[in-house]
């Protein structure tokens, strides 16, 4: 058993702040701050689930539910017979909507922009369209390539209407952030994925080779009242990403 490990989920015990009284809700937080403060790499194997429950004095059956919990979030993966494993490749549960930054975060990455442009502009008439505004309105356009430390991951193109973002310089690193200080917050929204060939420039600038599998993925993004919030088109790298849809049968 990683010693770590068990340390946090005796602290998370005893942290009165922190008190969950379900036990495999306790041991999953643990589990994902250790992944969060990397302590153990993605890539790395966890203990098995009888090692968890006799260290832990858990049931097996919690423990089997907080991994589950964790497999779900895309944070853990499970290969039958070899075990519990930390995420190699950024595994994106669909059915949540998250920003590409908590995406990161939540994985011990440290996401980072740099950016093509961030400015205002006047909508275009694909725009308009995408994002029901009247033609002509300003937009904030930001164009960045979206890095893990050093490592590019993907490249996006997003559209906001300036009356939510009337100074896109307020984007450092994350849209959302800026979007939520300013009472924006996405709240739902639709996704389409396609796979393509990246072009030339795409991928020189993802540092893989031309012709290389990405995904290409348009989010809409709506606020409560229905307005759209952001239009963006993203092209990810098909390497490293995986988009993951939970299905139910009605
Ligand atoms: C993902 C989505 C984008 C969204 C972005 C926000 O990458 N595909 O549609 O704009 O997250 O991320 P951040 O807040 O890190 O800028």
């Amino acid at each position: 058993m990683h010693s770590a490990l068990a340390d946090e989920y005796r602290r998370l015990c005893r942290d009165a702040a922190a008190r969950q009284p379900l036990a495999y809700l306790r041991l999953r937080r643990a589990i994902r701050n250790v992944v969060e403060q990397r302590v153990v790499e993605p890539g790395q194997t966890l203990p098995s689930e009888r090692d968890f429950a006799q260290t832990l004095k858990l049931s097996r059956v919690t423990v089997r539910k907080a991994l589950a919990g964790l497999v779900e979030e895309g944070v853990l993966t499970q290969r039958h017979g070899a075990g519990t494993f930390v995420a190699e490749r950024i595994i994106k549960p669909m059915s949540r909507l998250t920003s590409f930054t908590e995406d990161l975060r939540a994985r011990g990455l440290d996401p980072r922009s740099e950016f093509f442009e961030r400015g205002i502009g006047e909508v275009t008439p694909e725009e308009s369209m995408a994002m029901n505004l009247s033609p002509g309105v300003a937009v904030a356009r930001l164009h960045r390539v979206r890095y893990a430390g050093n490592e590019p991951l993907a490249i996006e193109r997003s559209v906001v209407p300036a009356e939510l973002l009337p100074d896109p310089m307020l984007v450092r690193d994350s849209l959302y952030e800026a979007l939520e200080t300013r009472g924006f917050r996405p709240r739902r929204a639709l996704q389409r994925l396609r796979a393509v060939p990246l072009s030339a420039r795409h991928a020189r600038l993802l540092h893989v080779p031309a012709g290389s599998a990405g995904l290409n993925v348009e989010r809409r993004a709506f606020l409560d009242d229905g307005r759209v919030v952001e239009f963006t088109t993203s092209w990810y790298r098909g390497d490293v990403y995986d988009f993951v849809a939970e299905l139910h049968s009605e």
